[in-house]
Formats: structure tokens, sequence, C-alpha cells
């Protein structure tokens, strides 16, 4: 069995990956500082496969802790989650997101190569192109200069990546550019947990309708889209769990010991705000309250994905729809509620 080691295991995208490693025949390997998780994922990990993982709780700065990871263990791939994700906080505390994200990156580089580990999955992001000229985004369209420091982690995470494999490392490594993850594992064994206030859409969506908020503002209601919200492309979290094992295996096929890729994850579609909140409300059976306001500085107004690229090259496809992805996040939600 192949040992996959999973730095970032424990958060949300990580927990459903190792989920599909799983039934893939991998063995994962996690590694995490519970810095944004909680312990209790390892339950709803072991619920959903019968099986307890390894864990090493400790921070990717640490470079003796990679060292003795890959000593203790025949490592066959990395897949890379752990970094900060917040925009705004970003904003407030550059300094604690380049250091995460980017030294942390650097560590790992350091200690793969060191190692010899060869393959390496990254967590990018949309946010690398900004508001496209021309939508659906391929991975030909320009990257735009970072409107946050977690987007110039990102665009930075990239570069170093590619770098590294330019000169000469043996190093195999495709970037997956995520659109918008939502959704949760269809058990409601594991989800996201977001700290505190949540920024994103889905889960100040379903902490709404159980009553854990008053009510959702919808940001922005004049954009030039067929109702005058945002348009985003939501792709269900076990659809982005399976490109990752795919991925994998992709790497694991190419003959070249030096590649970097990097592709674009999400559905094809998007759908705007309203549409969003529609689909919950039609798996629900809920009301949601909730009332136009106005725009988000900082928000694009519609970005989806041209998915050919991924589609083609790792031989994977979405499963699951907007409603599933709204049936699972709400589903997920009413059990940490006990509702
Ligand atoms: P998450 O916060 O749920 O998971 C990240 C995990 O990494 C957490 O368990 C956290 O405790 C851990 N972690 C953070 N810093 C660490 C450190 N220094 N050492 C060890 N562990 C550390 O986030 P997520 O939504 O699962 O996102 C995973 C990755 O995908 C991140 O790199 C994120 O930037 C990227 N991404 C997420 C989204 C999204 O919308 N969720 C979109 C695009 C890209
Ligand atoms: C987020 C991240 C971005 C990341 C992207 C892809 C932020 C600020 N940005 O952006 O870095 O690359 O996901 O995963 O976190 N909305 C509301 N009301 C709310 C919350 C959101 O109307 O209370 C709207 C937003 O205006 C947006 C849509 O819902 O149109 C989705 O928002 P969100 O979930 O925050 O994701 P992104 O803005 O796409």
């Amino acid at each position: 069995m192949k040992n996959i080691l999973v730095t970032g295991g424990a958060g949300y995208i990580g927990s459903h990956v190792i989920v599909r490693l799983h039934e893939e025949g991998y063995n994962a390997i996690i590694l995490d500082d519970f810095s944004n998780s909680n312990k209790s994922v390892l339950k709803g990990l072991h619920k959903i496969t019968g099986k307890d993982f390894r864990v090493y709780e400790g921070d990717i700065l640490d470079i003796s802790l990679f060292e003795k990871i890959f000593h203790e263990n025949q490592i066959e791939g990395v897949i890379h989650f752990a970094a900060k994700k917040a925009v705004g906080e970003s904003v407030d505390n550059p300094l604690l997101y380049y250091k995460n994200n980017v030294t942390g990156l650097i560590t790992l580089l350091e200690s793969m190569t060191e190692n010899k580990i060869k393959n390496l999955v990254f967590s990018s992001s949309c946010t690398v192109y900004g508001q496209p000229d021309s939508l659906p985004v391929t991975e030909d369209s320009p990257i735009r200069p970072a409107n946050s420091p977690y987007g110039n982690t990102k665009q930075i995470g990239e570069e170093m990546i590619e770098d590294t494999v330019k000169s000469g490392a043996f190093l195999r490594s495709i970037a997956l550019r995520y659109f918008n993850p939502i959704g949760a594992h269809p058990s409601g064994e594991i989800g996201e947990l977001p700290l505190g206030i949540p920024n994103n859409l889905v889960p100040f969506i379903t902490q709404t309708a159980a009553g854990l908020r008053d009510s959702l503002t919808v940001f922005g209601q004049d954009y030039n889209t067929q109702d005058g919200t945002c348009i985003r492309d939501y792709i269900h979290v076990m659809d982005l769990a399976d490109a990752h094992v795919q991925c994998l295996k992709y790497l694991e096929n190419i003959n070249n010991p030096n590649h970097f890729d990097f592709m674009n994850i999400g559905t094809g579609t998007g759908s705007t705000v309203l549409d969003a909140i529609s689909s919950f409300e039609n798996q629900s059976g809920k009301k949601l309250n909730y009332q136009l306001g106005p725009r988000r500085p900082g928000d694009v107004e519609k970005i989806y994905a041209q998915v050919d690229k991924s589609v083609e090259l790792l031989n994977w496809r979405t499963q699951f729809t907007l409603d599933d992805a709204m049936r699972d996040a709400w589903n997920w939600q009413k059990k940490l509620s006990s509702i």
C-alpha cells in the first residue's frame, strides 16, 4: 500500500481527500497542527473508513518533523493542503500568511527534494486569475496581480514549485486551482468546520438556517449577471477530493522525472448567489432569512472554470450537482447542531 503524506489532512478538503485515498487503496498519513481543525475529524474519518490514520501533530515550518516522517515511512507522494486561508486576515496580518504558506512550502520542498520524494499535489486557487477577461476561464488565462496576501501566497507557491522543478530536482508536481469547494461527505460524518463567523457563502447559509446566525447578507445586487448577484463555480468537495487522487495517479505515471503543470478543478458551470440560496432552500425545505446588501470589497463579478484539461489529463469528471452539495452541507450542519 502506498503511503501518501497529507499536510493539513485534518482540514476541510484534506479530510475528504483522505477518504478517497483510502477508497482507492492508498494509506494516508496526516500532518496537521490543528490550528484550523478539530481532532473530532479523526473520529469522523474512523466512522467512514473503519481506520485510524497515523497522525503527526506539528507545524509545517518544522523541517525536523518532515525529516522524521520521511524516515519513519516510505512516502510515495505528498498532497499539500496546510495553509492559512482567510483572505481578510491575510490583509491584516500578511507576514503570518507569508510565513505559514510560503516558508511552510519552502520547508516542505527542501525536505522532499532532500529525501527524493517525487510527487507533489499543491492546493492552489482560482484566485490567481482575478477577474478574467473571458469566461469560462482556461489555464491559458493570464495570472492577475493578487488582490490579497493570501492570493499572493498561492501565486508564489506555484512559482516556487515550478522553479524547483526547472532546477532539475526530481520532482513532479501539479498545482490544482480549485474553484469554490462546498458540501460535505454524504454520510455527514465530516464536513467544513469554520472557526468563528464564516467568510464563505455555504457555511453562512447553513448556520443561518440552523439558527446560529440571524440572517445572510447577499453581497451585491447590481452586478452584470442574470439576477445581479456574483457568479461562482461551486464544486462538491467529494468531486474535488477525487480530482486529487486522480492527480496522484497521473503523476505516478509520468515518465519524466521533472514535471510541473497546473489545472482548473471546477464543474464548468457558474451559479449566482441567488441560485445557491434557491438550491439550498429546495434541498433543506427551509426558507432562508436573507437580504440583498452592498457589494463586498474585492469580490470578482463572475468566474467559472473550463475544465477540459483536468477532465482529459486526469480522466476525471464531476459526479455531484449543486443540489447534492447543498443537501450534504445541510446534512452535515444538522448533525453538528443536533437538529
Ligand atoms: P482548512 O483550514 O480547513 O485546512 C487546512 C489545515 O491545515 C487545517 O487543518 C490546519 O489546522 C492545517 N494547518 C494550517 N497551517 C498549518 C501549519 N503551519 N502546520 C500544520 N498544519 C497547518 O482549509 P481547506 O479549506 O481544507 O483548504 C485546504 C487548502 O486548499 C489550503 O491550502 C487552501 O488555501 C486551499 N484552498 C481552499 C479553498 C477553499 O475554498 N476552501 C479554495 C482554494 C484553495
Ligand atoms: C473565496 C476566497 C478566495 C478563493 C475562492 C475559491 C474569500 C474572501 N475569498 O472567494 O480567495 O480563491 O473562495 O475557493 O474567502 N457571499 C455572500 N454573502 C456571504 C458570503 C458570500 O453573498 O455572507 C457571496 C460572495 O459575494 C461571492 C459568493 O457568495 O459572490 C461566494 O463567496 P465565498 O464563499 O466567500 O467565495 P469567493 O468569494 O469565491
